[in-house]
């Protein structure tokens, strides 16, 4: 399904969105209240990982070769990269492309409210079936969302069409969701945040096979050259920016929904106590650590003759 909107006109519009299995969710059929949790944590991430943003923006100015002024935000969520992109090149405008028509909604209100609605539209569709008629962008940016596409290689190929020769694809993408618990946070469970970290590796391996994927060698093969590939190792310690509590809470909560019947139980109830709002509560600690590992690839759509 493909609906395109003009100057940011509400997708809400349009009808039901579609919504794949694990759209965001990670593993399980997801409902109203998994969509509330992922806004939350797209922003939480977004305002904690602000600076590692606006460093992905500015190398990615570096390499573009000419004037950035059609931009795709491909599996666009909450805006975050829309909105550091309308940032980064004034005189772009962006496609924020999404299958959910309730992210594409939200993402609208947001350009609308500051003020930026002239410059953002919106395409809802499935990436894998292509990116519409667009065929002139200068810039696609796929943050966190290639690896839920179905078929990542018919994704690219819809990426290929439409970048114009020249033209960049940025994929961004991490190791899972970021650590936050010392190895001692829950007495009696060392280890705690490592085991579940692996139990949710075996989930996602089944649900999100993608995840994790050599996406260098995928964008090889859809016919890009790849300019530039990083993998920085983040550990943000005390002083900690102001959300880090609210945003362990809801990653660990989504953790310990995902692994219902999939983990240790001891580890369930453990885990549950950093949860709970009690002293152990992950929201009152001074001794969280964040841990992202975050990678980045940067590759160009070889002229036409080339
Ligand atoms: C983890 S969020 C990332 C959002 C945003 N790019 C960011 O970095 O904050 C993934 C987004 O991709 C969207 N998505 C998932 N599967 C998709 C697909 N097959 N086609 C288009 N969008 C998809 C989801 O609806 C969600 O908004």
């Amino acid at each position: 399904m493909t609906r395109s909107t003009s100057h940011a006109q509400g997708p809400e519009q349009h009808g039901a969105a579609h919504h794949r299995a694990h759209g965001g969710g990670h593993g399980h059929a997801h409902t109203p209240q998994d969509d509330d949790t992922l806004v939350a944590v797209l922003d939480l991430d977004a305002a904690i990982f602000a600076p590692y943003l606006t460093g992905v923006t500015a190398r990615i100015e570096e390499l573009a070769e000419d004037a950035v002024t059609h931009v795709v935000d491909l599996g666009a969520g909450t805006g975050a990269g829309t909105f550091a992109l309308l940032e980064r090149f004034p005189q772009a405008r962006v496609t924020a492309v999404d299958s959910s028509g309730s992210m594409l909604a939200l993402l609208v209100g947001r350009a609308r409210a500051k003020g930026l609605q002239d410059r953002v539209r919106t395409l809802e569709t499935d990436a894998g079936a292509g990116l519409g008629d667009i065929e002139d962008a200068d810039l696609v940016w796929a943050s966190a969302s290639l690896h839920h596409v179905d078929d990542p290689a018919a994704a690219l190929a819809g990426v290929r069409t439409a970048l114009r020769p020249g033209g960049l694809l940025a994929v961004a993408e991490m190791d899972g969701m970021p650590r936050f618990l010392p190895e001692d946070a829950v007495a009696g469970r060392p280890g705690l945040e490592t085991r579940c970290r692996e139990a949710l590796g075996a989930l996602h391996a089944e649900q999100v096979p993608h995840l994790g994927a050599d996406w260098g060698t995928l964008l090889t093969e859809a016919g890009l050259a790849v300019e530039q590939e990083r993998t920085e190792a983040m550990e943000l310690r005390a002083p900690l920016p102001d959300g880090v509590g609210d945003y362990a809470h809801l990653v660990l909560g989504r953790i310990r929904g995902a692994l219902d019947g999939r983990a240790d139980p001891v580890d369930l109830d453990a885990l549950a106590t950093l949860l709970d709002g009690g002293p152990a509560d992950v929201r009152h600690r001074d001794d969280l650590v964040v841990s992202s590992t975050r990678q980045l690839w940067v590759a160009r759509r070889p002229a036409d003759h080339a």
